[in-house]
Formats: structure tokens, sequence, C-alpha cells
């Protein structure tokens, strides 16, 4: 496949720490990437995205990069990636790089050298303040950290020891392009940014009246930086570029993403997996909003497609719970409802991720104790709702549900110890289900999520229709049942997914299928439509065309 057909392509996200570990470490390492290529190779997947390998002190699991120009060394060394890219693209599949350039670890030379003098050279790369103003981090408390030898506050919008750099700054922005420019040069097919709206912030510093986010979202400059960095680093490359777009919209991120703008290929947005956010608070144990997750993925769609826009298509990442647990049924239906999550959203428009694990069904582990928790958002959240007087087993409940460790358990290979992740005691417990649901045990089973995947993967690269369609919400208020269609000239693709556990009557409407066409099923489906029966979580696809085709 060519580099750049990413409208084809399907991503496979790893986070290397729980991935595999070839050394037998509680971490994983890239050697131990390099042992499962054949497995994403025979997956059918066109891209590995890795979360930051780069040398970092790992207080936010290497988003916190503390070098830009090393690999860490729990993760091997810069000839291991080398390997690594080369043994990927002999298979016909790129490495995508996460970039993180909102922020440095408080660690790297050049936050060092800022720290030495307000006059320093480097003082400048980072933002700096006499008194804070209102502006709260993304994990908790004030965004501002006193700094006590020069006396002054930085900016960190995420934790304290990641402070944010100051793109105003020319000298900045060239060190950040010469950086990215290392990395293409090395071969790799591309980079995830990470929380890249958030780099341009209002120059006045001015709070608004929730925790600043208005300030700094989708912020003044933020179009003419990445401009730049398409001119500086992707022109004349083949590149996939994807932004994580924290709190956006969709008229920003047409203009991110439409190839005309020059911008990036595609966007990440969050808005429907904050359905289980009651009033906006994730840290809240609460049910999913089921229309509200149909509206807004189809308002994305429709958005993004009239716009001239991609969208990145996800459920799950190392950021989220697992989305069987979260949208489906994580006990005795969750083959089931696993396939239909997987169906629901890979038939969409966009370019689909995957996230290590979603595509064995891997579920929440529900690690009932704090001191099984590792990430450091979780810890924050946990010690300010104790302070706060928030009863534990309330907060335990939430973060249960809602910890970013919900995603980060390791990938369970096989049965034998430790699922076969290390020989080691791994990092972080394994979910408890290894046994049962692991990557060997999925291969064995022709039932299996993992074989729905790899259908799914092989079906958007070989219809027009799934990469092209117009996308057309059926069944926007029906309290059980998301039916779309995706539309071509002489194409069509009927999608309808049960989101719930028990039976269900459907009656498609008339126009769901245009008079004289006929259907051929692709997925489940006995009864033919118009009068549908939909088991437990069921999925059922049908392509149409007119019959003369
Ligand atoms: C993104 C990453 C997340 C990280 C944060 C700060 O949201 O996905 O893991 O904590 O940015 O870098």
């Amino acid at each position: 496949m060519n580099a750049i057909d990413y409208k084809h392509a399907v991503v496979y996200q790893i986070y290397p720490k729980s991935f595999c570990s070839h050394a037998g470490h509680a971490t994983g390492d890239i050697a131990g990437i390099l042992t499962k290529l054949d497995y994403l190779s025979w997956l059918g997947v066109d891209y590995l995205w890795l979360t930051p390998v780069y040398a970092s002190p790992q207080r936010d699991n290497g988003y916190d990069i503390s070098d830009y120009y090393a690999i860490d060394p729990a993760y091997g060394s810069m000839g291991d990636l080398e390997r690594l890219i080369a043994a990927a693209r002999d298979r016909g599949i790129g490495i995508v790089m996460d970039i993180v350039v909102n922020h440095t670890s408080t660690d790297h030379a050049w936050f060092k050298a800022a720290c030495e003098s307000r006059d320093n050279p480097y003082r400048d790369y980072y933002l700096w303040r006499d008194q804070p103003n209102g502006w709260q981090s993304k994990f908790g408390g004030s965004a501002w950290h006193f700094h006590e030898a020069t006396g002054q506050y930085y900016l960190h919008l995420f934790d304290k020891t990641q402070a944010d750099l100051n793109w105003r700054n020319p000298r900045l922005r060239a060190a950040i392009f010469e950086m990215m420019r290392f990395w293409a040069d090395k071969g790799i097919a591309g980079f995830r940014l990470d929380v890249i709206n958030l780099i341009s912030k209002d120059p006045t510093f001015a709070d608004d009246d929730g925790d600043g986010r208005s300030r700094y979202t989708d912020g003044p400059a933020v179009h003419d930086y990445l401009q730049a960095m398409h001119r500086e680093v992707f022109a004349g490359r083949e590149l996939l570029t994807v932004g994580e777009m924290s709190s956006t919209r969709i008229d920003e991120c047409v203009r991110y993403s439409n190839p005309e703008r020059r911008e990036l290929t595609m966007t990440f947005s969050f808005h429907h997996l904050k359905v289980d956010y009651p009033g906006g608070d994730k840290w809240q144990a609460a049910p999913f909003d089921f229309i509200e997750l149909k509206r807004i993925l189809s308002e994305w769609q429709t958005g993004m497609h009239d716009g001239g826009g991609w969208n990145a298509l996800f459920w799950c990442n190392h950021d989220q719970p697992r989305v069987v647990s979260r949208f489906g049924d994580d006990g005795a239906q969750r083959v089931a409802a696993a396939k239909m999550l997987a169906t629901a959203l890979h038939l969409l428009q966009g370019t689909p991720y995957i996230y290590q694990g979603e595509e064995i069904g891997m579920r929440n582990p529900g690690f009932a104790d704090i001191d099984s928790y590792r990430d450091v958002e979780t810890l924050n959240i946990y010690r300010e709702k104790v302070a706060a007087g928030v009863a534990r087993d309330d907060i335990m409940a939430a973060i249960r549900q809602k910890s970013r460790d919900n995603g980060r358990t390791p990938m369970p290979w096989n049965d034998s110890l430790n699922g076969g992740f290390s020989t080691g005691e791994p990092w972080i417990s394994l979910a408890p289900d290894w046994h049962e649901v692991n990557v060997e045990a999925a291969r064995r089973d022709p039932d299996s999520v993992v074989h729905r995947y790899r259908e799914l993967i092989a079906l958007r690269k070989s219809l027009a229709v799934v990469r092209d369609g117009r996308y057309r919400c059926l069944s926007p208020d029906h309290a059980r049942i998301w039916a779309y269609t995706r539309e071509l000239a002489d194409e069509r693709l009927l999608v309808v997914c049960n989101f719930y556990g028990s039976s269900v009557d459907y009656r498609l409407t008339d126009d769901a299928i245009p008079r004289g066409w006929r259907h051929e099923t692709l997925f489940g489906g006995t009864a033919p439509p118009p009068l549908l029966r939909l088991g437990p979580y069921e999925a059922l696809v049908w392509r149409l065309r007119p019959y003369q085709n």
C-alpha cells in the first residue's frame, strides 16, 4: 500500500510499557515489539503508533520527555528503534512516532537552563509569570508552579513536571522543527502530535469563567504554527500526521485536517468519550448516554465530510477505559459486544485506530485498591478527593470505571507466566482474566473478537464506500439501536447495531434501501430487511447495490 493512502489505512496503537518485554523486565521494550510484528502483519494493520519511547523520568509514562533525541534505556536503544522501523517496513507497516511538543519534562536540558536565571537564553522557551492566573491543570490544582530560585511561576497544563513550551518564541519553534526532521529522516511514517491544539496560549493570560481552557484551546496562532510545521517538516515527505485535539470543535478540526490548508492529515477529538461524564465531571461513576453518543459521532461524521476534513476513529487509547466495559458488556456478552462496537466504529468514515488489546476484547481490570494504580492523574485525583472529604468508596467507584490505568494493563499473549508479557514482575498487574482473554486463545477461536477486527480491516481496503461514502444516521432517537448508511453513487452500506444486552425488533425506514437495489449480507442477519430482529449486542451489515451492477 502507498504510505500515504491513509483513507484505506488502519493504525494500531502500541503502549510499549505494557506491550511485551523481551528482556523479562517490569516494563515492555522495543525488542518485544519486534517479536510481535508477524502478529500485527497477520491482523492487517498499516501503521503502528508508539506512545513516547524517548528519554523520560516517566512521571507521566513518557509524555514528559527529557531528551527528544534519545530512547529511554528502559525501552532499548536507538539501534533497536531503527531495527523496528526497518522490520516493520519489510512487512509494509509504517512506524508513527508520538511527539509531545506542548511541554517537556522539567528534567529537559532546556528547562534546567531556563531555571538558571531570568535572563538565561532558554528562559523564554517556557511560560513564566510573576503571579498565577486562575488556569487549572488538567491533572488537578493550579496550572502554575512557583520556582523559588528565580521567583516566578511557570505554566504546566498537565503535571508540574511537564512545563509548557512557549511557541511564540521563534527559536523554540525552529528547535522543534529541527527535532521533527531528525525523526522524519530516520524513515518513520508519521507523527502523532500530543495535545497539539493547546500550543498557542492567549498572550494576555486572561482568565475565563471556567478552568481557563478557552484561552489556550485552538488558540490564536495554532493554525499558523501547524502550517509552519507542515512547510518545515512534512512538505515533500509521505507522512501520516494525526493531531490529538483537546476540547476542540468541528470547524477547527476541518481546518486542521483539510488537505488544502496544509496542516495535518487527521484529528482525534474526544467529545464522544465524555458521554459518561455527568455534568462534565469525569470523576463520577455513571452509565453512558447512548443517544448523546450517536448524536456526537453523527455530527462529526457529517461535519468533517462536508468540510473536507478527516477523522481519526477510535474507542480506546492509553488514556481511556476499555470500550467493552464502557459501552458494551464485560460479562457474558463480552465477545458479542466487542464485535458490535468494532463494527459500528470501523464502518464510519475516517481512519480507525485499534488500541492494543482492544482487538481481543480486553476489559477493565476492576482493581479495587488504590495501591494497584500507577497513573499520575489517578493518584492526584485520589489525593485531592480524599483531602476534600469525599468517601473513599465513591472515589474508588469512579476510579475503577474511569482511570487511565484501565487501558494500561499488560497485553496478555498466552496463558503462560504473566500472560507471556514478561518473565519478570510487571510494573502494573495484568487484568485478572488473562487466562481466558489472550491473543493465543483469540486466534484459535474462529468466532473470537480478533477475527472480526481482521475482517473489518480487510473490508475497508476492498470497499470504496467504506472510504468515501457519505454518512447518514437512520436512528438518532432510538433508545437501543444505532443504524446508519454510508452512501456513494451506486453503492451503500447499511449498518444496524444493537447497543444493549437483550433482543430487539427494529423496522428500517423506507429510504434505507433504495427501491430496486439488492442486498448482500456482510455480517450477521438471517432476517432480511426491512423487519429486523437483532440479538443482544448484534451488528448487522449489508452492502447494497442496484440490480444491474
Ligand atoms: C495526552 C496524552 C496523555 C498525556 C497528556 C499530557 O493527552 O495522551 O497520556 O498525559 O497528553 O502529555
